[in-house]
């Protein structure tokens, strides 16, 4: 039997329909390095999105390779309860280092969902134990996304991952967006969005909901699996300001945001605002590794001190694995030394290649925003719409014809590259992203 069709007989495939696997199965990928992943028959693909919005350094640089290595050598894994060691210890001083605020502890996981639930547990539980038992609920944003275990879920504001398991979640209030479809990288230096209807609506709902509410939870500056909707620097800056102001935690989803996706290290940076609690996952281990943790405001572990009963209960059996955090400190010293000198011109690369793209097929985008190294584009499929209204698999598949892995979110196409990604490499995406369209809308 094929390595396919071991697969298609055994594993079960996240975000997948069974179906589509009939017209385009799993690709085997033996090999990846840099910007290009290899499959098993020789092929090379341009990794257009970071396997996930993962990957920083591009694949296998040996700078983390090299920490795994030798870390995984030392020492593989001990609990962290009752247990510490040097990588752990070292990547949380570096985080707090480089964090956007005063931040004073770092709690780790081992996903983005488990650091949001991780914040939505600490904030409330916060409230029970110092006299604001009253503060229960939780406010999110329209079209966000912040996981898929029944808590992230429970804040996410995307009612196609929601609807099915609505009768599982908490009742969240939730606030309109504004979407700047046009955004452009500039526009992170401004006010956008600030003064929007949607913004005026967010905060009366806000001020009328303040004394029931525990923490407004949002993706700084780009919903990511909402179709790469851009707010603005100025929604988002106002959003946390007047949250704060009522006594509401700010928990910011930065898990595929921080680590220079928006062009500075945290996306928060951009709108001079520190949260209360920051979630990082993905990037944080250079996106190697499953790792995640949350950013705690100086002090705010005070809530937690004093008689037993005030622990915080929340433990994952692999919170802080020493590998893992080897790959993050690694990630973090990459980051200072290789990347952020650099990442403004890779910002302006970006934004050629995408000015390109929208040249060459002007007639099939609708609208092309971009904030830093991620760049989205809307698709208008007119009377070209695949059959059963698949577009997203149709050029997923054309794609990989194409020599790109590109993944597009319905009718929104878009890159999320390594932060190393080279102008050649950024030109090979462009000329893929075009064949691609070409063949399914052209
Ligand atoms: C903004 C955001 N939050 C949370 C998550 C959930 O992370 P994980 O898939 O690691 O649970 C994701 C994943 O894509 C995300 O993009």
């Amino acid at each position: 039997m094929s390595l396919v069709e071991r697969d298609l007989a055994t594993v079960w495939h996240p975000a997948s329909h069974f179906a589509d696997h009939e017209r385009l199965p799993p690709i085997p990928i033996a090999k990846a390095q840099g910007v290009m992943l290899e499959t098993a028959d020789g092929r090379t693909l341009i990794d257009g999105i970071s396997s996930w919005w993962t990957c920083l350094h591009g694949h296998g640089h040996p700078a983390i390779v090299g920490a795994i290595t030798e870390q995984a050598q030392r020492l593989d894994h001990v609990m962290l309860a009752g247990f510490t060691h040097e990588p752990a210890v070292a990547l949380a001083e570096s985080l707090l280092e480089v964090a956007p605020g005063d931040y004073g502890r770092v709690f780790f996981a081992d996903c983005g969902s488990a650091a949001i639930e991780v914040a939505m547990k600490m904030s409330f539980q916060r409230r029970r134990q110092n006299g604001e038992p009253k503060r229960q609920r939780f406010a999110a944003l329209r079209n966000s996304y912040h996981g898929e275990t029944l808590g992230a879920l429970g804040v996410s504001g995307t009612d196609a991952y929601r609807e099915l398991f609505a009768p599982l979640l908490p009742d969240v209030l939730y606030l309109p967006t504004p979407a700047h479809p046009s955004h452009r990288h500039e526009d992170l230096r401004t006010e956008l969005g600030a003064d929007s209807p949607e913004a005026d609506r967010a905060v009366a709902l806000l001020q009328a909901h303040a004394d029931e509410l525990t923490a407004l939870v949002m993706e700084p500056l780009v919903q990511g699996a909402g179709k790469m909707a851009m707010p603005g620097a100025g929604f988002y800056a106002r959003l946390v300001r007047e949250a704060q102001a009522l006594g509401i935690h700010v928990i910011a989803d930065e898990i595929a945001v921080a680590f220079g996706r928006t062009g500075e290290l945290f996306a928060s940076t951009w709108a001079g605002v520190s949260p209360d609690l920051v979630c990082l996952s993905k990037g944080l281990s250079g996106g190697v590794l499953p790792l995640s943790c949350v950013l705690v405001t100086q002090g705010f572990d005070e809530g937690f001190k004093g008689g037993l009963e005030r622990s915080f209960l929340h433990s994952h059996t692999f919170t802080g694995n020493p590998i893992a955090c080897a790959a993050g400190v690694a990630s973090l010293r990459l980051m200072r030394e290789e990347r952020l000198p650099h990442l403004s011109a890779r910002v302006d690369a970006m934004t050629r290649a995408q000015a390109s793209v929208a040249a060459r097929c002007a007639g099939m985008i609708r609208a092309h925003r971009q904030a830093g190294m991620i760049a989205a584009f809307d698709l208008d499929p007119g009377d070209r719409m695949p059959v059963g209204g698949r577009l997203s698999l149709a050029i997923r598949e054309a794609g990989i014809e194409a020599g790109a892995l590109l993944r597009p979110l319905h009718d929104t196409l878009y890159w999320m590259p390594p932060l190393s990604i080279t102008d050649a490499e950024l030109d090979a995406l462009a000329a893929a992203t075009v064949q691609a369209l070409e063949a399914v809308l052209g």
